[in-house]
């Protein structure tokens, strides 16, 4: 009887790790970089993007632009054009996470 009780006690674990693994409950930094894309850093005011579902014109549609990591991260931090730099704004986790989420976003 007790066999029987740590065999299912067993099988209770295995599902438990099955589950949190197929389930991460921490966001990965793309879901971040979107978060951050839509409120804090305000780049859905200015940029269309079809993934976050953002119409703006004032600045390039980041859709038809095919463009690298380092690129986004510059011109956030260092501004282009019309475009401030949000250095003060977002930190350095946040820039990286935003570059990361614009960068998957338009990779396709
Ligand atoms: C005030 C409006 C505004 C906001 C807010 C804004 N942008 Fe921009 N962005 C622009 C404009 C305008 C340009 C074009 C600058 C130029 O090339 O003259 C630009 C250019 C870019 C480029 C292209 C740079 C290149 O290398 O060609 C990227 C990428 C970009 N923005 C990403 C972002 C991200 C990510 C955010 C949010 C963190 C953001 N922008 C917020 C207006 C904005």
């Amino acid at each position: 009887m007790t066999r029987f009780f740590y065999i299912i006690l067993f099988l209770f674990v295995i599902i438990f790790f099955i589950i949190t693994f197929l389930f991460p409950i921490s966001k990965s930094k793309a879901q971040i970089g979107k978060e951050i894309f839509i409120n804090k850093g305000k780049c859905a005011s200015c940029h269309t993007l079809s993934d976050a579902s953002s119409h703006s014109n004032i600045g390039p549609n980041l859709d038809y632009i095919k463009t690298t990591k380092s690129r986004v991260k510059i011109a956030v931090m260092e501004g282009a054009g019309a475009m401030k730099s949000l250095e003060d704004v977002l930190s350095k986790v946040e820039i990286e996470a935003v570059a990361e989420y614009v960068y998957q976003a338009t990779k396709k």
